[in-house]
């Protein structure tokens, strides 16, 4: 396994909408497993293969990464899709690690039923509500070129943007 570079906002490879993934085969399985050291090394519960400039529809999951009481819950998805989304919304706080030191309060479905490749490459459907029905919004979100950021008032990305230059600036 090997650790990733994490592209963090505003790097214009995050807007690009990543491709569908033929089959998931050994180099998918690598990726999925890279990425998956690379969120545990960010304290992220959820990444995309774009945050890793990999233009692949590719996903991995832990919800509870960062709790060493709790037994790991990963989930290693590709080509998620949204089959289904409810009209029930609910509002919490999201961060990332595109984003980081930063979180703001965003809207999504409650509950939603995707469908996806499984890391043997078999089709699955799953229903999702609450904090993972959040994170996989989010994550597909990425690989359509979206930021959570981007469902904020332009006001507060602006501010959540300055607060990022300005820290990439303190860095160099
Ligand atoms: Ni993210």
């Amino acid at each position: 396994m090997a650790l990733l570079p994490v592209l963090i906002a505003p790097d214009p490879r995050l807007k690009i909408k990543a491709k569908p993934v033929e089959a998931v085969d050994d180099t998918i399985r690598c990726l999925m497993d890279d990425m998956l050291e690379t969120m545990y090394a960010n304290d992220g519960m959820g990444l995309a293969a774009t945050q890793v400039g990999v233009n692949k529809r590719v996903v991995v999951i832990d919800l509870n990464a960062g709790d060493d009481n709790l037994k790991p819950k990963v989930m290693k998805l590709a080509n998620p899709e949204v089959l289904w989304a409810s009209p029930e919304t609910l509002v919490d706080f999201e961060s990332c690690i595109s984003v980081p030191d930063q979180q703001g309060a965003v809207e999504r479905s409650a509950k939603v039923k995707i469908r996806y490749l499984d890391e043997s490459n078999t089709p699955k459907e799953l229903e999702a509500d609450g904090l993972l029905a959040v994170c996989i919004q989010h994550e597909i979100d990425h690989l359509d070129g979206i930021l959570y950021i981007d469902h904020l008032s332009r006001l507060k990305r602006e501010i959540i943007l300055r607060k990022l230059l300005k820290a990439r600036k303190m860095r160099l």
